[in-house]
């Protein structure tokens, strides 16, 4: 049996779908002619923030702000590392305005913020693990980013890019487990990436297809448990071999948009 693994606890930064819908298509998830269950989602969320508090991290919240569908998805934000953010310049025009609101939520929990220069889009592609950010390109972040945020952090960037337009974010094809291991969907990602990722992490999970379309790659892990869509199943089992407690939480409704667990979720790190 695997060791036992311990958690460490979060502090993470929720925004409520009160005014989430699916009005444009930046992504091919995004259909505006179907149907979003507003209330459906809204108690999705709610069960989301739960079972963060539930399992001992802290949540806070930003307050959401009509005309802005997307603010729900919290990740794309910010990267927030060390104390100190990169704040995003969003690829898409319909978003670009969520950054002064959540630049605004930071400085006042006193985190400074420097807005980037380049298209970056956050935690959505830029994903520390270790002492290192791996950060993903191809379809929002720009390799110009993935430098600023080196400079700004100070840390080591690992860029990936990303090739299949339905894994858009790095957070939609790689998750980090703890300091030392991710979780992926190899074919989300260019032969060369493939290779980096193969070399810096030989011990990953490997995700299959079911479960990255499942939005299983979408997690949130505290090093211990890991808070996943329930339709990816056989990642879900893979990780209970490892020694992870899977925590399902269905976030369905906004799959719609093309997000899920992690894309509600901007980690504020110390
Ligand atoms: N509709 C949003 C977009 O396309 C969804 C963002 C999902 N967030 C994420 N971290 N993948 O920008």
């Amino acid at each position: 049996m695997s060791e036992r693994r311990s958690p460490r606890r979060r502090r993470f930064l929720l925004c409520e779908p009160r005014h989430f819908d699916v009005s444009y298509a930046i992504n091919p998830w995004m259909h505006p002619d179907e149907e979003v269950d507003v209330r459906r989602a809204h108690r999705q969320w709610e069960a989301l923030a739960a079972a963060y508090r539930a399992h001992g991290h802290v949540v806070e919240t930003l307050p959401p702000v009509p005309g802005l569908p997307d603010m729900v998805f919290a990740a794309n934000a910010a990267l927030v590392l060390g104390g100190r953010a990169l704040g995003s310049l969003f690829h898409a025009a319909e978003r670009r305005d969520e950054s002064d609101h959540y630049e605004l939520w930071l400085k006042e929990a006193g985190v400074p913020v420097r807005r980037a220069r380049a298209v970056c889009e956050g935690e959505g592609d830029l994903v520390p693990v270790g002492g290192r950010v791996l950060a993903g390109t191809g379809f929002r972040t720009t390799p110009e980013a993935h430098r600023e945020a080196q400079e700004h952090f100070g840390v080591p960037v690992v860029g990936l890019r990303l090739v299949n337009p339905f894994f858009y974010h790095l957070d939609t094809a790689l998750f980090a487990l703890d300091d030392e291991n991710v979780a992926y969907y190899p074919d989300a990602f260019a032969p060369e990436s493939r290779a980096v990722l193969e070399r810096l992490f030989p011990h990953a999970v490997i995700a299959t297809l079911g479960d990255a379309l499942a939005f299983g790659l979408n997690s949130v892990s505290d090093g211990r448990h890991v808070f996943i869509a329930p339709g990816a199943v056989a990642l879900t089992e893979e990780l209970a071999r490892r020694g992870y407690v899977p925590v399902p939480v269905d976030l369905s409704e906004f799959r719609k948009a093309g997000g899920g667990i992690k894309c509600c979720t901007l980690e504020v790190r110390a």
